[in-house]
């Protein structure tokens, strides 16, 4: 369960100050960012707006990142934000340079925004706590939280099915590990939903969210059965040990999501995926690349959500 503070991020008049992780965070804050996001897509295309003019924004990734990090880049672009993305692998730090001191640095140049994405949970809250005057997002933290994936997926899913608290979703794969599961399962339980489902091997479960309207199975087919939404996640290597790894092949029966699986779920049930996806690990090809499948709006989804995001945070400029 989640340790760090994330009461930093709230101003003394309940605005957001930082996005950090969406506990502490409610409905009408939710509702704010995803409404705002709305705003961004005409006829399903992305719009520019200029709500971070005159405002410089600072990428730094010190985790791979493909979605989360070119999306941000683009909302930034969109809102008409100066952006650096800072070039870790050549950056001081490799100097031995303190991270605080580089953020310090940073702050001198007048960045107005941080995202980050680090391996330690809680790391983005720490330099939130140390930041002078600018603003942090935490694009992915260890195990910890992942709210602006939280929110795209919330987006696509009332996108698809608008009344998200009647609705039954199933989170299946590797919990524990999964920032992204975390976040989402605050973010649901935040709109209301009642019948959220985690799904995984007892190795992977994340007994704690057990409660009235969270239940958590180790058989799928049971799991999956009859929900509306289903959200599968990569077993997460890089936070194992190499001794505690499934076999990829056993893990496919027992939890890889295939076309007959799926039809265990309501006919209309939509598939999502956080990616990096990885085919017939944790989904099969043919549900990828399915009608059900929303993986790829999600990531659409992602710029307006980011795009929502900073421009909200501008508005404390
Ligand atoms: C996720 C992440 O980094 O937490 N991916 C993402 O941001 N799109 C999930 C993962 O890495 O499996």
């Amino acid at each position: 369960m989640n340790t760090v503070n994330n009461q930093i991020q709230l101003t003394s008049d309940n605005k957001i100050r930082h996005l950090l992780g969406l506990e502490g965070l409610d409905k009408s804050h939710l509702m704010h960012i995803l409404d705002t996001a709305n705003t961004f897509i005409k006829h399903g295309r992305l719009q520019n707006t200029n709500t971070l003019k005159g405002l410089s924004i600072a990428n730094l990734f010190f985790e791979p990142s493909t979605r989360t990090r070119n999306t941000f880049e683009l909302a930034a672009h969109r809102c008409g934000a100066i952006v650096i993305n800072v070039d870790l692998a050549n950056s001081a730090t490799k100097k031995n340079e303190t991270l605080f001191d580089t953020m310090d640095t940073l702050e001198a140049m007048q960045i107005d925004m941080f995202v980050l994405r680090h391996q330690l949970n809680g790391l983005p809250h720490k330099i939130a706590e140390n930041s002078q005057h600018s603003t942090v997002i935490n694009a992915g933290d260890g195990t910890n939280a992942h709210p602006t994936q939280a929110l795209l997926d919330i987006m696509t899913i009332i996108n698809h099915k608008p009344n998200i608290d009647e609705l039954s979703i199933a989170i299946v794969g590797d919990i524990l590990h999964s920032r992204v599961a975390h976040s989402d399962i605050h973010a649901l339980l935040t709109l209301g939903v009642k019948d959220i489902r985690l799904v995984s091997p007892n190795a992977l479960a994340s007994l704690e969210y057990s409660s009235e309207f969270v239940q958590c199975f180790s058989d799928m087919n049971h799991g999956i059965e009859g929900c509306d939404v289903i959200i599968m996640l990569r077993i997460q290597k890089e936070r194992m040990l190499e001794s505690d790894l499934p076999n990829e092949a056993d893990y496919f029966c027992q939890y890889g999501l295939t076309s007959d699986r799926l039809s265990l779920a309501k006919p209309d049930a939509i598939v999502m995926h956080p990616g990096p996806i990885n085919r017939e690990v944790e989904i099969a090809s043919e549900v990828v690349d399915s009608k059900q499948s929303v993986v790829l709006e999600q990531v659409t989804n992602g710029i307006a959500i980011r795009m929502a995001t900073l421009s909200i945070l501008a508005q404390n400029f």
